[in-house]
């Protein structure tokens, strides 16, 4: 199986590299290919002639994503929709990640995978237009390309790992800086290790049971970001206080989804964040 992996140099991307280590993998990062530039994706594709191609990439800076919203969706959005075609063009199979904050955070029992999607942040609606295009794309029906099998819209939730911005590693930089941290305790969610979401997307690749569609993939067990941060300080025996505090008084560029717990209905759940949490700080 030959595997593109794109976004190598990202946050997720590390990983995907390190799981999937010993197939053919050719991997790239934005100075290698510009996924917005359609001739060159077409060109690349053509000449690497992957089985399967998994995009990494992101513009993922939720807040910024506010003020530049050309650049998010031209990213997330638009070149999507290239990535699918380019797939269709070669019969590739495409592995693409999305997030829960294309989901407003209203249904507090969490999100299935067909659950309509309705964003509330800028973020949030270039990943939805990315997921439009691509379920577009994939599921037009020819003679030349069988769908089934052909696409995973993967969606997940709160990542950290050990190659990129995260929650985890801000919060161990801030408690070396502050005696107390005010963390906000009303927004739920799923936390995610980069590695856990890899290896998972393997196995979806190995076992090959499973049919093209959207699959949610997170850690188990729903958490608040407050409560996400007394775990890490108590496995990090970090002293440092935390105080809960509400999203009104963090206010931020963009609005986050109260609730945005994915629930996994198709696939065999992974580890508790805790678990997958403890090993990621004993590695620090
Ligand atoms: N982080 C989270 O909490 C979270 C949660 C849910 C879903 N996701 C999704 O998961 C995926 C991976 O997230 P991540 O946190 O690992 O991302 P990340 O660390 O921010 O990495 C994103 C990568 O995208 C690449 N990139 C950006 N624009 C590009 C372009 N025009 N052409 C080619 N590459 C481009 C960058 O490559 P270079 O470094 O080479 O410039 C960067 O390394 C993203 O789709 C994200 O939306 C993330």
């Amino acid at each position: 199986m030959r595997v593109l992996i794109l976004g190598k140099n990202g946050m997720l991307g590390h990983d995907l590299l390190k799981v999937f280590s010993k197939e053919d993998v050719i991997a790239m990062g934005s100075a290698d290919l510009d996924i917005t530039d359609q001739e060159r994706v077409f060109e690349e594709f053509m000449t690497i002639q992957p089985d399967v191609v998994i995009n990494a990439t992101g513009y993922t800076d939720v807040d910024l994503a506010e003020k530049e919203e050309e650049q998010a969706n031209e990213v997330n959005g638009y070149a999507v929709g290239i990535l699918a075609k380019a797939c269709r063009e070669i019969g590739a199979t495409l592995v693409h990640f999305s997030t829960d904050y294309v989901f407003n955070g209203e249904k507090a029992t969490g999100y299935r995978e067909e659950d309509l999607t309705s964003a509330i942040n800028m973020y949030g609606r270039s990943k939805e237009l990315g997921e439009k295009l691509m379920v577009e794309e994939m599921e037009v029906q020819d003679d030349m390309y069988e769908p089934e099998g052909k696409y995973f819209l993967i969606r997940t939730s709160w990542l950290f790992g050990n190659h990129g911005k995260n929650f985890v590693d801000t919060m161990l930089k801030m408690s070396k800086e502050h005696k107390e941290l005010k963390v906000v305790n009303d927004q739920r969610g799923k936390p995610t290790y980069t590695l856990d979401l890899a290896r998972q997307v393997k196995f979806l690749l190995d076992t090959r049971e499973y049919p093209s569609g959207i699959y949610h993939i997170t850690n188990e067990e729903e958490t608040t970001w407050f409560d996400f941060a007394q775990a890490i300080f108590e496995l990090y025996k970090s002293k440092v206080r935390v105080l809960p505090c509400s999203s009104k008084e963090y206010v931020r560029p963009a609005k986050r989804p109260l609730f945005s717990t994915l629930m996994n209905t198709k696939l065999p759940p992974l580890r508790p964040w805790k678990e997958a949490l403890a090993e990621y700080l004993s590695e620090k």
